[in-house]
């Protein structure tokens, strides 16, 4: 049987907080939002600057109709999870690759951001705000939103002249409607996520804007979700809309290679190193889109997917079905165990990518 951790029995020891939600079911959760009791903002203008940040009630927030963000795409946001641990400690997973990674992309779309310590510190405090809300063990987690905006007014195009940097959170279940289930992709081949020297490789928010025209054509065929080849060969794997693509032959994994036009994905980023700590070759290069026809094993790796098997992938009218028990491969599923069971507390952290609050 497959032997996914979500259903820890970590569960039965877990004494539920007095404070807990009224009307919440955590084993219901999926990856909808659940509006929560606090959110952090903090503004900067033209120096530079930002303000102290402060914790404020969940809610609607003001922007000018001709904010950066509405009328350019001037965006950025990111994702990470908190897990509540059965010692009722919460754990944070490389919150500061999340505040490097946002640093980036701020330099690319010419907006300022937080420094790595002041935006882990706005993780950390928005959290603990919202401590609540994190699921018990084993039933999900806190996913942790932060969005930088451009939300001064502009008309010619231009870099706004004040920002909002905002934290929202949200408990979150599964990714996919397939739950652990393995997901059927569609390869795309009409529409391309990015081009070279564009802002795939950043997590500007209209990255995300761009690929829902071919991931809802997919998702009305029945698919879970949409594989993107590259723009200019139209042959090499990029991703799938919300995560990067790996695939399995023998002991050697690989996945595309970061060169501008794919996501850095912190998970992709754990994965390489957990792999290759458990003797795995581990490639990052071009993969091309025939090799999906030999692979053992295909999975999608992100904050939101953790890691997702993936059941078939069809490609021009061809469908390639991957095996398993249970459809799942079992690369896949020992890198997922591995990984969540590091995320929860339920390992030791030898690599010392969590952070206890
Ligand atoms: C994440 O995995 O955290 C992402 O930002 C992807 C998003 C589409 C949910």
């Amino acid at each position: 049987p497959v032997n996914w951790i979500r259903e820890s029995a970590a569960t039965s020891t877990f004494c539920p907080q007095k404070d807990e939600p009224a009307g919440i079911c955590w084993d219901d959760l999926g990856f909808g939002l659940v509006e929560t009791d606090y959110m952090y903002s903090t503004k900067c203008s033209d120096d530079g600057n930002f303000s102290k940040g402060e914790l404020i009630p969940y809610g609607d927030i003001k922007l000018s109709p001709s904010a950066g963000v509405l009328n350019y795409g001037q965006g950025l946001f990111e994702g990470l999870k908190a897990y509540r641990t059965k010692n009722d400690s919460i754990l944070l997973f490389r919150p500061e690759e999340n505040a490097a990674r946002m640093i980036m992309g701020a330099e690319r779309m010419c907006m300022p951001a937080l420094t790595v310590e002041e935006f882990v510190e706005a993780v950390k405090l928005t959290v603990l705000a919202n401590k609540r809300w994190i699921p018990p063990p084993g039933k999900g987690s806190l996913y942790i939103r932060p969005l930088l905006m451009g939300s001064g007014a502009v008309l010619g195009l231009a870099p706004a002249p004040e920002y909002t940097f905002i934290i929202y959170v949200s408990p979150v279940g599964n990714y996919f409607k397939e739950g652990l289930a393995p997901i059927n992709l569609l390869v795309e081949n009409d529409y391309h996520r990015a081009t070279p020297g564009g802002t795939g490789g950043i997590k500007t928010i209209g990255n995300y804007a761009s690929v829902l025209k071919a991931q809802s054509a997919a998702k009305a065929k029945g698919y879970s979700d949409v594989l993107y080849l590259d723009s200019v060969h139209k042959r090499y794997l990029e991703e799938v809309s919300s995560c990067n693509v790996f695939i399995v032959k023998g002991k050697t994994i690989s996945t595309p290679e970061i060169k501008g036009t794919i996501l850095p994905g912190i998970t992709r980023k754990s994965i390489i190193d957990v792999a290759r700590k458990q003797g795995f070759q581990v490639e990052e290069r071009h993969v091309s889109v025939d090799e999906l026809l030999d692979a053992d094993e295909v999975f999608c790796t992100g904050t939101a997917v953790v890691v997702s098997p993936v059941g078939s992938i069809t490609y021009l009218g061809k469908r390639i079905p991957y095996g398993g028990e249970n459809g799942v491969g079992i690369v896949a599923q020992k890198l997922y165990s591995s990984l969540t069971s590091l995320q929860m507390g339920l390992t030791e952290d030898t690599m010392g990518w969590t952070v206890e609050l």
